[in-house]
C-alpha cells in the first residue's frame, strides 16, 4: 500500500526500536571518530565505504543522526542517495565539482541563484571548466549543447522572479544528447516538486530554507538515484572534507516533520498578499507562480503540488529611494536576504542581479518578500502603511 508523502515524512529515517522502548526522535550522535571492536571490523568498514556503501568510517561521515536525515531527504525527493553539505551553496559547488572535469562545459539557466556565478568565476574557470548561461523561455537549448557539454543546470522556479523551466522537455532533450540534468529544488523543498520523477538526475536543496524552517541552520543536500553519479558525489564530498554538525542534521530532520503543514500555510498567506499586491495601484507586476497572471502559472499547475511564501513585485512608478523608504517603513518584514523560516522578510532585488535574468525586461525597482506565518491581514496592513509612507511624497 503506498502512503501519502506527507505521512512518510513523519516517520522517515526513524530507526526501528532496538530494545523494548526508545525515544520518538532520532538521538543527536556527536563524535569526531569511531571506535572499532577489532582490526578486522576496521578493515571491513573502510573497505565497504571505499566500495561506495554509505557507512561511516570516521566522524566526518556522520552517524545515526546524519543517516536518518539522509534517509528522510531521500524520501522527500524520491531518490536513493543523499549527500549532505554544510550549506546550500556547498551542495551546488559539490555537484559542479563532482560532475564536471577540465575541458567540459555546463549550460546554466541565467536566472539561477546568483552566487553560482561566483563559483564559476572564482573556481571552475581556474580548473578549465566552462559555464555558459541561457534563457529557458527564449533560447533554443538544443542548439546550445556542444560536444563537450556534460551538464544542464536549472532552478525551478528560479531566484527573485520565479521563472519555471519546462523540466520534462529539457530533460528529454538532454538525455538524447547524453547530458546530465541537475536542478536546484530549494523553492519547492522536495515536497512541492519532484525533479527526479520529471527527468532530472540530480536534485539540489538548501535545507537552510524551508526544510529546517526556523532560520537557525545552514545546510545543503544533493539527491540522486544513479549509483555511478552517487559514487562521484561521494568521492568529491570526501575529498572536499564536507562535514555537517549532528545538531544541525537533527534540526533539519525535525523541520521535515512539519514541512508540509508549514508550506501549506505559507502558500495561503502568500497568495493573500500576492492578490492584495496585484490589485494595488502602485504595483506594476507581481511575480508568484500560483497567480494565474504569472507567465509560469501553467507549468506550475502541471508540475508542482503547491507554492510557498516567496514572492516579488515591481513598482509601477517608484525610484530607488522610494523603494528603500517602502522597505525601511515595514515593521513585520525584517530586512534580510534569506527565506524559508517562519518569519516574514523583505529585500530589494539588486538591479545587477536582475540584469543577469533575461526573463525580466523592466526598469522599475523589484522587492522580494518572504511571507511568513504571521496573520496575513497584519502583513497587508504593514505593506499598506509602507506604500503610503514611501509614495506619498
Ligand atoms: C535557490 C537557492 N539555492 C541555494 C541557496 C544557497 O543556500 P545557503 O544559503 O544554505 O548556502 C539559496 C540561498 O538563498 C537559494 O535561494
Amino acid at each position: 500500500m503506498s502512503r501519502h508523502l506527507h505521512t512518510e515524512l513523519i516517520h522517515a529515517g526513524t530507526p526501528p526500536l532496538a530494545a523494548g522502548t526508545g525515544p520518538v526522535n532520532v538521538p543527536v550522535v556527536r563524535t569526531s571518530t569511531l571506535r572499532y571492536a577489532s582490526t578486522a571490523e576496521y578493515d571491513d568498514i573502510h573497505q565497504r565505504r571505499g566500495a561506495g556503501e554509505n557507512v561511516a568510517a570516521y566522524g566526518r561521515h556522520g552517524l545515526d543522526t546524519h543517516r536518518a536525515l539522509e534517509s528522510a531527504i531521500a524520501t522527500l525527493e524520491g531518490g536513493r542517495h543523499c549527500f549532505l553539505a554544510p550549506s546550500g551553496l556547498g551542495a551546488i559547488t559539490l555537484t559542479l565539482l563532482a560532475l564536471l572535469s577540465p575541458g567540459e562545459h555546463a549550460l546554466v539557466q541565467d536566472s539561477v541563484y546568483s552566487p553560482l556565478r561566483r563559483v564559476d568565476h572564482s573556481l571552475l574557470k581556474r580548473f578549465g571548466i566552462e559555464l555558459s548561461y541561457f534563457s529557458p523561455s527564449r533560447d533554443d537549448v538544443a542548439s546550445l549543447i556542444r560536444p563537450e557539454t556534460r551538464l544542464l543546470y536549472l532552478e525551478a522556479p528560479s531566484s527573485l522572479l520565479y521563472e519555471i523551466p519546462d523540466l520534462p522537455v529539457l530533460s528529454a532533450l538532454a538525455q538524447r544528447r547524453g547530458v546530465i540534468v541537475a536542478t536546484d529544488n530549494t523553492w519547492a523543498s522536495g515536497y512541492l516538486y519532484r525533479p527526479l520523477q520529471l527527468g532530472a538526475q540530480v536534485s539540489i536543496l538548501a535545507a537552510t530554507k524551508y526544510i529546517s524552517g526556523h532560520s537557525d541552520v545552514m545546510q545543503g543536500a544533493v539527491v540522486v538515484n544513479d549509483d555511478a553519479l552517487a559514487q562521484r558525489l561521494r568521492e568529491a564530498s570526501d575529498s572536499l572534507g564536507l562535514a555537517v554538525s549532528p545538531d544541525d542534521a537533527y534540526l533539519s530532520l525535525r523541520g521535515i516533520r512539519t514541512l508540509p503543514v508549514r508550506l501549506a500555510q505559507h502558500q495561503v498567506n502568500a497568495l493573500q498578499v500576492a492578490q492584495y499586491l496585484e490589485s494595488h495601484p502602485q504595483v506594476e507586476r507581481v511575480f508568484y507562480p500560483a497567480l494565474p497572471s504569472d507567465p509560469g502559472h501553467a507549468l506550475w499547475k502541471r508540475d508542482f503540488s503547491g507554492a510557498n511564501g516567496l514572492l516579488s513585485f515591481a513598482f509601477r512608478q517608484a525610484d530607488g529611494e522610494q523603494a528603500r523608504r517602502f522597505i525601511d517603513t515595514l515593521e513585520l518584514f525584517a530586512i534580510g536576504a534569506s527565506w524559508g523560516g517562519y518569519e516574514s522578510l523583505v529585500q530589494l532585488a539588486a538591479p545587477a542581479r536582475l540584469a543577469e535574468h533575461s526573463y525580466y525586461q523592466g526598469s522599475q525597482p523589484v522587492v522580494r518578500l518572504h511571507v511568513g506565518l504571521e496573520n496575513p491581514n497584519d502583513l497587508i496592513d504593514d505593506l499598506s502603511r509602507a506604500f503610503q509612507a514611501a509614495l506619498s511624497h
